[in-house]
């Protein structure tokens, strides 16, 4: 059975304590949600479970082994894999290269005819077949969201994070990401969803984390997570009853917007870096 198990987690920036002694599992197939304030530390979160940057202290492991000192490619291997709250693709190769540079990195005997046709079932899953030839920078943000899916599904992790999925979607597309939750999850797979929208995160989320400045302040079912006091005082504010609205803003805003509102959609304050592999949505 899948298995991850986060303890006593910590991460520092210079003199800023962003993780402070997280501590939590994942068992089997759950669907959670992971929310909280900006600055929260849950991409930091995630950049550490899937190896891009080392905790302080604290360990993780995954199905029995540890990954907290391992890199990104040798955390995938292992299960976990990870959208990115700004995407990142190589931009100058096209759809279909971009799904097969995580298959070819994850090696083992994979026949390259089975690597075109599982790439060939993930863009027709994606209703990107018509894109398979075009290079990944002249997809639309959205698009670009959904070919990191693709990319999970190349290699097919037990544990799946993904980082503000929903945020400056257009509906369409919205719904093909919810389509591939419930299918990864429905396969036996856990996943993670961090976001701001709240429609969509009570609507799929069986269990909810809530960090706050670097503590887990709450990690429950939905409906107890959204009446705790901390969590209304922390993050959900009034508008928690509704379970509507992005939470970080405080404005109101429908899942059904065509774009998600500046501070889920926008270029996050501190961990974007302008690198070349970063797609402007
Ligand atoms: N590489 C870094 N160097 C220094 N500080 C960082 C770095 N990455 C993140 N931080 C800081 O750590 C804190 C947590 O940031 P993080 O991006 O994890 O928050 P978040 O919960 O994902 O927020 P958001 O909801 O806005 O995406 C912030 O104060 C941020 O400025
Ligand atoms: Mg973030």
């Amino acid at each position: 059975m899948i298995r991850l198990e986060v303890r006593d987690l910590h991460k520092r920036f210079g003199g800023l304590h962003v993780l402070k002694g997280v501590t939590f599992s994942v068992n089997g197939p759950e669907l959670i949600g992971l929310i909280g304030p900006n600055g929260a530390g849950k991409t930091t979160l995630t950049n550490v479970l899937d190896g891009a940057i080392k905790p302080n202290g604290g360990t993780v492991y995954l199905n029995g082994e540890r990954i907290d000192q391992l890199q990104p490619y040798e955390v995938a291997r292992v299960g976990l894999g990870r959208t990115f709250q700004v995407t990142r693709l190589f931009r100058r190769m096209t759809v279909l290269e971009n799904l097969y540079v995580p298959a070819l990195a994850r090696g083992g005997h994979h026949r390259a005819s089975e690597t075109r046709s599982k790439a060939t079932s993930v863009l027709e899953f994606l209703t990107m077949e018509h894109l398979r030839n075009e290079y990944a920078q002249a997809l639309s943000g959205g698009q670009q969201k959904l070919l990191e899916l693709g990319r999970l599904l190349m290699l097919d992790p037990d544990v799946v994070i993904l980082d503000e999925p929903f945020a400056g979607v257009h509906p369409r597309l919205m719904e093909i990401i919810y389509e591939y939750i419930r299918r990864v999850n429905g396969d036996g797979k856990a996943i993670i969803i961090i976001s701001h929208q709240m429609d969509s995160i009570f609507s799929l989320s069986q269990r909810l984390l809530v960090l706050d400045y670097g503590n887990l302040i709450a990690d429950g079912p939905p409906d107890e997570v959204k009446r705790d006091p901390a969590v209304i005082e922390a993050y959900l504010g009034t508008e928690a009853d509704e379970s509507s609205g992005d939470a970080s803003s405080g404005a109101v805003s429908s899942d059904n917007a065509p774009v998600g509102n500046a501070s889920s959609g926008g270029v996050p304050p501190s961990n974007a870096s302008p690198d070349e592999e970063t797609a402007a949505s």
